[in-house]
């Protein structure tokens, strides 16, 4: 058996980089902070602009952290900052009582009934991507990364709020790639201020949020322009009849927007990153992509009989899923500790940065075996579970991604709908790093060759 294939990264540094080559790192490429021995101990420790950080790698830390204690520890003034012109109150950023309504109303839109019922509406949407696809591999090589985040945005507005995102797609990718080149990557500011003083960058960023908060509106309203049904079709009209059991209170219009924006880009951001790579790494290793196309072939990808077709589709699965182990869309979970505490064993005074970094773990030398390498073997059914807090793409506790089995469902038919029509090889032998700011993207969007099979 050949060697398996491991996808080239950035060289830990050597040494712990000092003020300058943090603050540079978190701003281009965060997982350049981390040395050889995060990727080997239970935690390591340091300090940034006055104030102590820790990097828990224990179990017992994290789920301290993320699931018992979760209360002691809130997100950071950098988070709030960098996430709240697009999410504005949304449940990403939303606290305490706020957050536990918001989480309790959108829940049921999520659950494995409710997704069941919206795969037949992701394969379609999957499928209707495909002669665009194949159009633009006609004339050269295509950006999948561009091509991925499309076809992601389109089954989200799709499937959550039967909205067609071909309207409004060139203007929300728009803003949202201007703001990832410039207003998310932290200033030293944005690190230290408390949230409530502005930085100059948030001048910028507020400037952002009016324009970003008048499109959302525009999508909204587009939304509530269609014709009312009596029993609530989609995750929109869900959240529009949603009341406070307490309050009796519906969402505000304000609410309902930044609910939707949150939605919409938490939810096709991140799986448009894990199909671009998983299709990369499938590129990268021909064998491997021409077993998951064998699977492919004898699956039915017809949208009626998509939900007996999904279990089968194993080793597509695997293959997102090792994708999410080497290249977590999500790579660092940070938070704040709001008093001294003790987490498994680590002191974490007060006002320290906690960080669970899935970029870490998910490539830590005592919980994998060959971490670097892609083999989606060890994410098939008969294969051992991973151990216990060593992957965590979706984050854990009751904080846990709310969309994890609707990302999984759809990042495994879209996949499933490439291969089925495509080989995937790059077209270049230019390396493709990770480069992760807010979420793990490429440091370039590579050219790939797409054949019709
Ligand atoms: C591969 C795709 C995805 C990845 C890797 C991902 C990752 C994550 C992670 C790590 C968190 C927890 C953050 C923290 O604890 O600080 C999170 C939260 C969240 N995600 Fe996802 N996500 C994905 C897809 C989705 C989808 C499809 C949706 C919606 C349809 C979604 C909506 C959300 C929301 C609303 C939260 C906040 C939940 C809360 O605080 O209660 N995500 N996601």
């Amino acid at each position: 058996m050949n060697a398996p294939f491991v996808p080239p990264r950035p060289a830990p540094p050597a040494e712990p980089p000092g003020l300058p080559a943090f603050l540079a790192a978190i701003r281009t490429n965060a997982i350049g902070v981390w040395g050889p021995e995060a990727y080997e101990r239970e935690w390591v420790t340091g300090r940034a602009i006055r104030r102590p950080w820790i990097l828990l790698n224990a179990p017992e830390a994290i789920q301290h952290v993320l699931v018992d204690q979760r209360t002691a520890y809130r997100r950071t003034p950098a988070s709030i900052r960098i996430l709240w012109p697009i999410t504005g109150r949304g449940l990403l950023l939303a606290e305490g009582e706020a957050w536990r309504w918001q989480r309790r109303t959108i829940a049921p839109a999520f659950t494995p009934r409710a997704i069941r019922l919206l795969l037949p509406l992701m394969m379609e949407a999957a499928s209707a991507a495909m002669p665009a696809l194949a159009a633009d591999a006609s004339s050269g090589p295509v950006d999948l990364l561009a091509a991925m985040q499309h076809v992601a945005l389109e089954v989200a507005t799709r499937a959550m709020f039967s909205l067609d995102a071909a309207r409004f797609a060139p203007d929300l990718r728009g803003e949202l790639g201007r703001y990832a080149l410039r207003l998310a990557r932290p200033t030293p500011l944005d690190l230290v201020l408390p949230p409530q003083l502005p930085t100059p960058r948030d001048l910028a960023r507020l400037r952002f949020r009016r324009r970003f908060v008048r499109l959302m509106d525009a999508i909204v309203a587009a939304r509530a322009g269609q014709s009312a049904v009596d029993a609530p079709r989609d995750l929109f009209d869900l959240l529009r009849a949603a009341r406070d059991p307490e309050t009796g209170m519906a969402f505000t219009p304000a609410q309902l927007r930044d609910q939707i924006a949150t939605l919409i880009v938490a939810g096709h951001e991140t799986t448009a990153l894990a199909l671009f790579w998983s299709l990369y790494l499938l590129a990268s290793v021909p064998e491997v992509q021409e077993r998951a196309a064998a699977e492919v072939a004898a699956a039915d990808l017809s949208a009626e009989a998509v939900s007996t077709t999904l279990p089968r589709l194993e080793l597509t699965a695997a293959v997102v899923n090792e994708a999410l182990r080497l290249f977590p869309p999500a790579f660092t979970l940070v938070r704040q500790a709001r008093a001294d505490d003790c987490a498994g064993g680590v002191t974490i005074p007060r006002g320290s940065v906690v960080m669970i970094a899935p970029w870490v773990l998910h490539r830590h030398r005592r919980l994998w075996r060959d971490p670097d390498a892609f083999i989606p073997e060890r994410f098939l059914p008969d294969a051992p579970p991973p151990p216990r807090f060593a992957f965590l793409p979706f984050g854990a506790g009751p904080r846990v991604c709310i969309g994890a089995q609707f990302a999984l469902a759809e990042a495994t038919l879209v996949l499933a709908a490439v291969l089925r029509r495509f080989r995937v090889a790059r077209a270049e032998a230019r390396p493709v790093l990770p480069a992760p700011v807010i979420t793990t993207y490429p440091d370039h969007a590579p050219g790939f060759l797409l054949r019709e099979r």
